[in-house]
């Protein structure tokens, strides 16, 4: 049977909560479960209001207009990423500028990022590549030299840490997906974390469509009016029941990911030992969730080959980001800090196998089986 590259996984009680939902008779958002979700994960990001969304996508437009990006404005970002972390930036006219990523991590190298800011420059989106953290240190000290936001896409990041901190509470806003191919999962779904209170007033505004309803829920104000940007950003009720208990277990889900995600690290290292792929080595600091697994096949060449003959095993691997910067969208609307030789080369070589809670340890050793003959062949 073909070996999937990721298969969503139901955790414990996601039909109960949609039914307890539909019971209620209130299905659209901010209800009970969206509350219940946004308290669990304020509780993980050492306490940052969190609002949820219907995906990391719109999670990011929230940040961009919060960060009141405009026509001319700059944000520097990794090409190595979706394109869902330029287009929050273009939407509001700003340009990207595109920084090279680091070989290690696969995330924006911090050592570049000073030299593409500009007097234009507003903020900086950094990207958890596979839940492996960003130096946030550096990056948060070269943010507050320049007077710049910090937003941390961390749509992969969900339970990973950079030291004791866990990702999505150490910029000045964060996003996280749970689409269904995310470690946590509501079909489409996002949040966004706000850690920068100052920031908190408007984001409700601008999640509200623009109204201050969140106000008038509160008793604050007599009606409710369009006071700002905004848009629909609040997903369903059903999204949110769903949502909420796959985060009951999203510790254990993690835990089980990690476990499959060091079995491939064990079982592949010889193959890295004899020269024939490269592998992950994330650093000790960035404690990952087990999003995604990789190896780097010698060539591109090679990576075609390899996917290929993979498949013919009938092993679901898939290769990862088309670099924006040379992607037609990426040419038309943003702009390369300096050469980005590193996102090239990986982008070519990547090879992502697959992980997720269904696998076997038999899937998993015919995975293992099949990169063998792949690399050594
Ligand atoms: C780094 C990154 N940011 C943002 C997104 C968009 O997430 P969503 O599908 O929840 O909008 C993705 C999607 O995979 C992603 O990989």
């Amino acid at each position: 049977m073909r070996i999937s590259f990721n298969v969503p996984t139901l955790l414990g009680r996601e039909l109960e909560y949609i039914n307890d939902a539909l019971e209620q008779k209130v299905i659209s958002g901010n209800g009970k479960f969206t509350a219940l979700c946004q308290e669990f994960l304020s509780r993980l990001m050492s306490g940052s209001p969190t609002l949820l969304t219907t995906s990391c996508s719109s999670a990011l437009e929230m940040s961009t207009i919060l960060a009141s990006i405009e026509s001319g404005d700059e944000v520097i970002l990794p090409s190595f990423t979706f394109p869902s972390t330029a287009n929050a930036i273009v939407l509001r006219g700003g340009t990207p500028v595109f920084v090279d990523i680091s070989p290690d991590t696969l995330n924006i190298d911090e050592q570049l990022i000073e030299a593409a800011i500009t007097p234009r420059t507003k903020a900086i989106i950094v990207v958890h590549y596979g839940g492996v953290a960003c130096e946030m240190d550096q990056i948060s000290a070269i943010a507050r030299r320049h007077g710049l936001l910090v937003i941390e896409d961390a749509a992969h990041a969900l339970h990973a840490c950079y030291g004791q901190h866990p990702l999505g509470s150490l910029g000045d806003v964060a996003a996280f997906s749970f689409h269904e191919s995310k470690n946590i999962i509501s079909g489409e779904g996002g949040a966004l974390i706000i850690n920068n209170a100052e920031l908190m007033s408007r984001a409700e505004i601008i999640w509200e469509h623009g109204t201050n309803r969140l106000e008038f829920n509160r008793g604050k104000v007599d009606f409710y009016n369009w006071v700002d940007l905004g848009s629909s950003f609040p997903p369903s009720e059903i999204t949110a029941a769903f949502l909420y208990a796959q985060l009951e277990h999203s510790r254990d889900a993690t835990d089980r990911r990690l476990a499959l995600w060091h079995n491939y690290a064990r079982e592949l290292q010889p193959l890295e030992n004899a020269e024939k792929l490269h592998l992950p080595h994330p650093p000790d600091h960035c404690r990952h969730n087990g999003h995604i697994f990789y190896l780097l096949a010698p060539s591109s060449g090679k990576r075609t080959e390899w996917l290929n003959r993979l498949d013919q095993r009938d092993v679901n691997a898939v290769s990862h980001y088309v670099p924006l910067h040379s992607a037609p969208a990426g040419r038309r609307f943003g702009r390369t800090a300096g050469s980005l030789p590193v996102t090239e080369d990986i982008a070519g070589r990547i090879v992502r196998l697959p992980l997720h809670l269904g696998l076997s340890e038999d899937d998993q050793s015919r995975v293992v089986d099949a990169v063998r003959h792949v690399a050594k062949g």
